[in-house]
C-alpha cells in the first residue's frame, strides 16, 4: 500500500512534518509563557526579545531483557537502569523529555522474571515514562497478566496490534498523544506477528499503526511509533510508514542510529537497553516569519544514539528501586525451578546423577582441591554477596555449584553454604557416581564447560590456555594419599600421570 492520499494530515515528502502555521504561532506563545515562567518575571523577555525555543527531547529505551543492571562480572559493561535515569535527568535540565520503551524488558516468563520486569517497569516510572510498548517477551506473558499490571498502575502500556483472543485490543488507548514543550505527539507501538504468543493475536502493523491514527488526525503534530520488529521486518515498515515521524525499534542485532527512511526517521534501541534511542523535535523557531510557513528541512528530527555507559553516575531513585528488588528475592528465596534459568534434565539421567559437593572431592583429590579452594571460583558466591546480589538467580547461576541440578544450588536459604562458589562438579558435572565409585567417570568433557560462564559479556578477555593456567590442576589421585576413601576405593585408586 502507499500513501493515502485522501488523509487529512498530508504527507507529501518533506512536508509530513509540517506544523500548521496557526499552530506554529500557539507554540511560540506557549513557548513564550513557558520561558517566562522558567525564567521568572524579572527575567521576562520584553515584546521585542524573542521568545526561547524550548528543546522537546524523545528517548526510547528497548529490549532491555532483564539488565536491571550491569552484572560487574567485568569492567565498563554498559547499561542498566541506574544510568539510564542519570542520563534523563541530565537531559531534562536543557529541555522536556518524553521517555518511552520499544519493549523488551523481560528476560523470561517464570515467576522470578516476572519479578525482576515489575522491578524494570518500576524503574521506569520513577524515570517518567509515559508509554512502554507490548514487545514479543511482554507478550509472553499473556494478556491476564499485562492487563493486570495496567490495572494495577504499573505500567502504562501501548500498542496498536495486539489483541485478545476475543479479538479486542490487549490494552487501550492503542494511540496516546503527549502534549509537551507546545507540542503534541502521538505515541503509538506495533508488534511483529512472529511474537504472537498463546492467546493473543497479532495484525499486520502498517494497518494497524493506520487504524490507530484515523480516529486522531488533527489532535497531534509529530508521530512517533514504538516497534518490536526484527531488523528486515523493521526496515521495510518504516519505509512504508511515511505518516510516521520515527519508528524506534528493537530487537536489532545492533543498534541502529536514526537515520532518515523517505520522510521520517528509523532507530533501533537495543542490546540490553545499553544502547538508548534520542530524538530531537525540530526547532519551532526555525519556521518563525518563514514566508511559507512551517516545513522543509528544518522541521525534520534529528537524533542520536545514546550509550548508557560507566560515566554516567548511579541515580539515587533507582539505587533504592534496585534494593526493593534485591529484598523481594530475599523474601522470595525463588529455587531454581521457578526461574526459568535450568533446562530440565534429560529424560533417562540416571538417579546417582548428582552433584555431591566439592567437599566430597577433597578428599580424595588433594592436591586439585587446595589449587580450587584457593582460586576465586570457591569463593564466587563470597563476591556476589558483597554486591547484595546473591539472592539474584541470574547471578547465583554462574557463581555456585551445580545450580538447579539434582543435589546442586537451589536457593539461598535451601541450600548449604558449602554449595556456594563455582565448584568441582561445575566443570565436571554431577559425580555422586564416582564419589561412589571412582572407576566411574565424571559426566563432563570440563575444559568445555568454561563457555558456558565465561561468555563475551561476563568474560570478554576469556581465553583457555591463559585462564587454565591460573586454575591448573591435574589428577593428583595416588594411592596413598586416597586413604580417607572407603577402603574399597582407596584400593582401586591409582596414580595417572
Ligand atoms: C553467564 C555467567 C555469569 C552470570 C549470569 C553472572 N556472572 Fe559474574 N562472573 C562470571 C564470570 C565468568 C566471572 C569472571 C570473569 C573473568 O574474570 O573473566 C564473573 C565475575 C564476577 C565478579 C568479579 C569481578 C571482578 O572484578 O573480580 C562479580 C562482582 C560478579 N561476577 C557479579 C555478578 C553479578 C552481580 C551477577 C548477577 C547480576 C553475575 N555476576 C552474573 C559469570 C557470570
Ligand atoms: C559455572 C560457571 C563457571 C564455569 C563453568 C567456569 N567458570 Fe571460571 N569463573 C566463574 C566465575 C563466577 C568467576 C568469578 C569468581 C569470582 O571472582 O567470584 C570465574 C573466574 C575464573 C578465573 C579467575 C580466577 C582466579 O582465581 O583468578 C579463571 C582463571 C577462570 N574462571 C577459569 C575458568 C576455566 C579455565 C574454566 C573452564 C575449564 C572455567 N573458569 C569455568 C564461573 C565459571
Ligand atoms: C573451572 C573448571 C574446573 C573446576 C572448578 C575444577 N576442575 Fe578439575 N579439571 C578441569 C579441567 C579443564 C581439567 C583438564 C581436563 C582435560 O584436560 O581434559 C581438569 C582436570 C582435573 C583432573 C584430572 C583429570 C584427568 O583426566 O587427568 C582431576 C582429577 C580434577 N580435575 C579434579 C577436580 C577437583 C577435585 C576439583 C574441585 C576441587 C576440580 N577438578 C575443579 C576443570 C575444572
Ligand atoms: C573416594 C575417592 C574419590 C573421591 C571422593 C573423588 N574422586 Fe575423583 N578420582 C578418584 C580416583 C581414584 C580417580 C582415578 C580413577 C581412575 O583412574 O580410574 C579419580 C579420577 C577423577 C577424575 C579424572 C577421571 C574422570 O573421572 O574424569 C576426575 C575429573 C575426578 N576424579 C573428579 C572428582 C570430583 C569432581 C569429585 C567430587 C565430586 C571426585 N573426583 C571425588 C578418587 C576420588
Amino acid at each position: 500500500m502507499t500513501r493515502d492520499t485522501a488523509q487529512p494530515r498530508p504527507p507529501a515528502p518533506g512536508t509530513g512534518r509540517a506544523v500548521p502555521v496557526l499552530a506554529v504561532a500557539a507554540l511560540l506563545v506557549v513557548a513564550a509563557a513557558l520561558a517566562f515562567r522558567a525564567r521568572g518575571p524579572a527575567g521576562a523577555p520584553g515584546p521585542a526579545s524573542p521568545p526561547a525555543p524550548s528543546n522537546l527531547y524523545v528517548v526510547v529505551s528497548g529490549d532491555t531483557h532483564g539488565w536491571i543492571t550491569p552484572c560487574g562480572c567485568t569492567a565498563n559493561q554498559s547499561g542498566g537502569l541506574l544510568r539510564r535515569a542519570t542520563y534523563l535527568a541530565d537531559l531534562r535540565k536543557t529541555g522536556e523529555v518524553i521517555y518511552l520503551d520499544a519493549g523488551g524488558a523481560p528476560a523470561g516468563t517464570s515467576p522470578y522474571q516476572r519479578v525482576k520486569f515489575e522491578a524494570i517497569l518500576a524503574g521506569e516510572r520513577r524515570m517518567g515514562i509515559a508509554v512502554h510498548n507490548v514487545g514479543g517477551p511482554e507478550a509472553a506473558l499473556g494478556a491476564d497478566y499485562l492487563r493486570d499490571l495496567q490495572k494495577k498502575g504499573t505500567v502504562q502500556l501501548v500498542s496498536a496490534n495486539v489483541r485478545d483472543a476475543a479479538g479486542n485490543p490487549l490494552v487501550m488507548p492503542t494511540l496516546t498523544v503527549i502534549h509537551t514543550a507546545g507540542l503534541r505527539v502521538a505515541v503509538t507501538g506495533v508488534l511483529s506477528p512472529k511474537f504472537a504468543a498463546a492467546g493473543l493475536r497479532v495484525d499486520e502493523p502498517r494497518a494497524s499503526v493506520l487504524a490507530a491514527v484515523a480516529p486522531r488526525r488533527g489532535d497531534y503534530d509529530a508521530l512517533v511509533v514504538l516497534a518490536y520488529l526484527p531488523e528486515g521486518e523493521l526496515e521495510s515498515f518504516a519505509a512504508s510508514l511515511p505518516e510516521a515521524d520515527a519508528v524506534v525499534g528493537g530487537p536489532t542485532g545492533q543498534a541502529m542510529a536514526p537515520r532518515r527512511t523517505g520522510p521520517g526517521l528509523l532507530a533501533a534501541a537495543t542490546n540490553k537497553g545499553k544502547f538508548l534511542v534520542e530524538l530531537t523535535a525540530p526547532k519551532r523557531d526555525g519556521d518563525r516569519g518563514g514566508a511559507g510557513g512551517a516545513g522543509g528541512a528544518s522541521a525534520a528530527w534529528s537524533g542520536r544514539i545514546v550509550e548508557a555507559g560507566p560515566s554516567l553516575a548511579d541515580e539515587a531513585g533507582q539505587v533504592e528501586n534496585l534494593k526493593q528488588y534485591l529484598a523481594t528475592l530475599a523474601d522470595r528465596d525463588f529455587s531454581a525451578i521457578e526461574t526459568g534459568l535450568v533446562a530440565p534434565l534429560p529424560p533417562g539421567a540416571p538417579p546417582d546423577y548428582r552433584v555431591a559437593g566439592s567437599a566430597s572431592c577433597l578428599a580424595c583429590h588433594k592436591d586439585g582441591g587446595a589449587t580450587w579452594e584457593h582460586s576465586k571460583h570457591a569463593h564466587g558466591l563470597e563476591t556476589l554477596k558483597g554486591k547484595g546480589f546473591h539472592v539474584d538467580p541470574s547471578c547465583l547461576q554462574c557463581h555456585t555449584t551445580g545450580y538447579g541440578l539434582p543435589g546442586g544450588f537451589d536457593s539461598v536459604r535451601r541450600s548449604a553454604a558449602a554449595l556456594g562458589g563455582v565448584g568441582c562438579e561445575n566443570c565436571h558435572g554431577p559425580s555422586r557416581a564416582h564419589v561412589a565409585d571412582p572407576k566411574v567417570k565424571t559426566p563432563f568433557a570440563a575444559r568445555d564447560q568454561c563457555a558456558r560462564c565465561h561468555d563475551p559479556e561476563n568474560s570478554p578477555a576469556f581465553a583457555y590456555d591463559q585462564y587454565w593456567q591460573r586454575i591448573r590442576h591435574a589428577n593428583d589421585v595416588r594411592s596413598g594419599r586416597a586413604a580417607p576413601a572407603p577402603g574399597a576405593l582407596a584400593a582401586e585408586a591409582k596414580s595417572i600421570d
